[in-house]
């Protein structure tokens, strides 16, 4: 008797990708995995059967793969027309690219001295568009859903999902 092989799909093709990138050099991780992300941005398929519900307070993170050593964890962000991240920088290293709809990102300086930041640029990050860097504190950032239509981005960031609250995100 002969079984059929469970089909290969999409998301788990991604995933694979991403975790052969994961597992080469440290310095070279966040633009490896930024080019196995963007290889499925432009996939219809790539969340079906996910269950990814935006929410009405705020930007939300689903996850969609937590790496079983605890080195990364691979999430959907869903953000309703309006919503937006922090102004933040990074503790960890990250790589996301645009699935659908459009983001706008925009970059801070700190000068030395001020507690606020100061907002230098914003690039918009069309559906395939990818960023991605290392942990830094110097490298500010806000994400944000400027458009009239839900968007949803891919994240990976280099820390256990139930760590995200302390090790992702360094607030501003
Ligand atoms: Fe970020």
């Amino acid at each position: 008797m002969a079984f059929a092989a469970p089909r290969r799909t999409s998301l788990s093709a991604m995933l694979a990708d991403i975790h052969h990138a994961v597992a080469g050099d440290a310095p070279g991780c966040p633009r490896r995995v930024a080019a196995a992300i963007h290889a499925y941005l432009h996939d219809p398929e790539l969340l079906d059967g996910i269950a990814c519900p935006s929410c009405p307070n705020g930007y939300i993170r689903h996850l969609l793969h937590a790496d079983s050593s605890g080195r990364y964890a691979v999430v959907a962000l869903v953000w309703r027309p309006g919503q937006m991240s922090p102004v933040h920088a990074h503790r960890t290293w990250c790589a996301l690219g645009v699935h659908r709809g459009v983001l706008s990102e925009a970059f801070y300086d700190l000068p030395e001295g001020n507690s606020s930041p100061c907002q230098t640029a914003t690039l918009l990050r069309g559906q395939g568009a990818v960023s991605f860097g290392p942990a830094d504190l110097r490298t500010i950032h806000r994400l944000a859903n400027l458009g009239t239509a839900e968007a949803v981005s891919i994240h990976v960031y280099g820390a256990s999902f139930d760590r995200f609250g302390q090790d992702v995100n360094h607030l501003f």
